[in-house]
């Protein structure tokens, strides 16, 4: 059945009439709110369009419109979209003291309606278990806990780049998903959990599901399902994938997996499974993408990179990421931390709770509150010539401190900051340390511009990007 025949179907055609009715209403009801508070709020941006907004010129190029109406509107500014108010704070000081603050803002009541659609949980199940989850994934993943995650992951990464054996032309993107999906599985949800990755095939047709399901995320979040079938499709796949590994979770196993079934609700433990995998996949992919490949297109970087690998690691024994090693190869956790810095996420999300007041307007209860670390990491303030990859910036940091350069918002922050952030920096330092040391990379044509249509996540490639491998012998 197609959109068309969907549409016709009166079961179909109702609720979204009566949807409709209502949402008219609760907008109505909402600028009545509004105007009967006399507040001064911030400028907004509405189009011309009622209730639609500026939905039509925001969507042809999300991230540039963002820049464009904060160099129009000033540092506080709205974008009235779909009857949405989202309200950006562009401003350091003012993010710092708002958005990362739960006094002001609420995560779940933000992201719930978008988690429904992305992964079939309900608004009640999600309010219920969320802090629990974020929690348990935040100590399960802890630093002390990453040794153990350090020694499996080198061993995976070691025995999967074996098994593919890349030689030559190879495409960027595609070799690090079929070296990352297996390894990054097999140690957060476990060897025999999910065992259809076992073999090549299936591990090709899990990444195409999963590049699917990736690709539409930011649309399946936002509409129904029945306009995104291939979209739904893949989602279903994975969600079954989960639904059989949730059965063969032992009792006695450490993985994240089974610490998830335990935490949540039975009816949706495959459904968190498939955020977790989505979340601790989506961004560290094109990260591991962006600092191979700036890396390579910029010789002087490139260089270092090859000199502190040939200065740390041994050519003729296969290494070992120890605590120490990795405090050696401090220059490739800045190639990967400038990577990020770059490609960051386009926007992240809360909804105000209480009213606040800021550079003199007043931001009312309600509004969605955004923060773009991409724009916020191009603040020439913090990050001099920001468009410039230039991993240099970063020597200053006390890793062993855990420090980041301020201004830095990659990982979100305030409460129900990334949880996964220390075990995404642990893994990328192994996973880019091996490649240089088993390869000699070079850049095959031309770099990639990033994809500036998505918002959700780090930037993908807008093109394919070929490198040439060769094995170091
Ligand atoms: C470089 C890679 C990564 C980046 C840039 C990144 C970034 C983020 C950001 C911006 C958020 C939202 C935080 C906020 O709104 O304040 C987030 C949430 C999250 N991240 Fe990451 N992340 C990365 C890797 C990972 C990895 C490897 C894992 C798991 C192993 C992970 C697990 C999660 C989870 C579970 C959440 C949701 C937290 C919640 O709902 O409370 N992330 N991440």
């Amino acid at each position: 059945m197609d959109v068309a025949e969907y549409l016709v179907d009166g079961a179909v055609i109702l609720p979204l009439v009566v949807g409709f009715l209502l949402w008219g209403y609760i907008q109505v009801h909402r600028r009545q709110q509004l105007n009967a508070l006399k507040a001064n709020l911030p400028p907004c941006h509405s189009g011309w369009i009622p209730f639609l907004g500026c939905a039509i010129s925001f969507g042809k190029e999300p991230l540039m419109y963002i820049k464009k109406i904060n160099d129009e509107l000033g540092p506080v500014f709205t974008l009235y979209i779909t009857g949405n108010r989202m309200t950006y704070l562009t401003e350091e000081e003012d993010y710092s003291k708002y958005f990362l603050q739960s006094e002001y803002v609420d995560f779940q009541k933000a992201v719930h309606l978008f988690v429904a659609n992305a992964a079939d949980i309900s608004s009640e199940s999600f309010m219920t278990y969320h802090t629990s989850i974020h929690d348990m994934v935040k100590g399960k993943l802890a630093t002390q806990f990453l040794p153990e995650h350090s020694v499996n992951l080198t061993k995976l990464f070691g025995n999967r780049i074996r098994q593919i054996q890349p030689e030559g032309k190879v495409e960027l993107n595609e070799f690090l998903r079929m070296v990352l999906y297996p390894c990054v599985i097999s140690d957060l949800f476990g060897k025999e959990t999910l065992d259809k990755q076992n073999d090549e095939k299936s591990i090709r047709q899990l990444m195409e599901k999963f590049v699917e399901y990736d690709d539409q995320f930011e649309y399946g979040t936002q509409i129904p399902q029945i306009f995104l079938r291939k979209w739904a499709s893949a989602k279903h796949w994975l969600l079954n994938m989960f639904k059989d590994g949730i059965l063969q979770v032992k009792s006695d196993d450490k993985t994240v997996l089974r610490s998830l079934k335990d935490t949540v609700d039975e009816k949706h433990s495959a459904n968190y499974g498939l955020l977790m995998l989505w979340a601790s996949l989506a961004n560290a992919i094109p990260v591991a993408f962006w600092t191979v490949a700036l890396v390579l297109h910029t010789p002087e970087v490139h260089e270092k990179v090859k000199s502190v690998i040939a200065d740390t690691l041994n050519l003729s024994v296969e290494p070992e990421f120890t605590e120490q090693v990795l405090h050696k190869l401090k220059y490739i956790r800045c190639c990967f931390l400038e990577a990020i810095r770059i490609r960051s996420p386009g926007v992240i999300i809360r909804m105000v709770i209480k009213p606040f007041q800021v550079k003199g307007y007043t931001v009312p209860a309600g509004d969605l509150l955004m923060l773009s670390p991409y724009w916020a990491h191009r603040n020439e303030t913090f990050f001099p010539e920001p468009e410039r990859f230039y991993p240099e910036r970063w020597i200053k940091c006390d890793f062993s401190k855990n420090e980041f350069l301020p201004g830095f918002v990659a990982f979100g922050g305030g409460r129900y900051m990334c949880p996964g952030r220390w075990y995404a920096l642990m893994e990328l330092h192994i996973l880019i340390s091996l490649l240089f040391y088993k390869f000699d990379m070079k850049l095959e044509g031309k770099l990639p511009n990033h994809n500036i249509m998505h918002l959700v996540g780090v930037q993908q490639p807008d093109d394919q990007c070929y490198i040439n491998m060769q094995p170091r012998s």
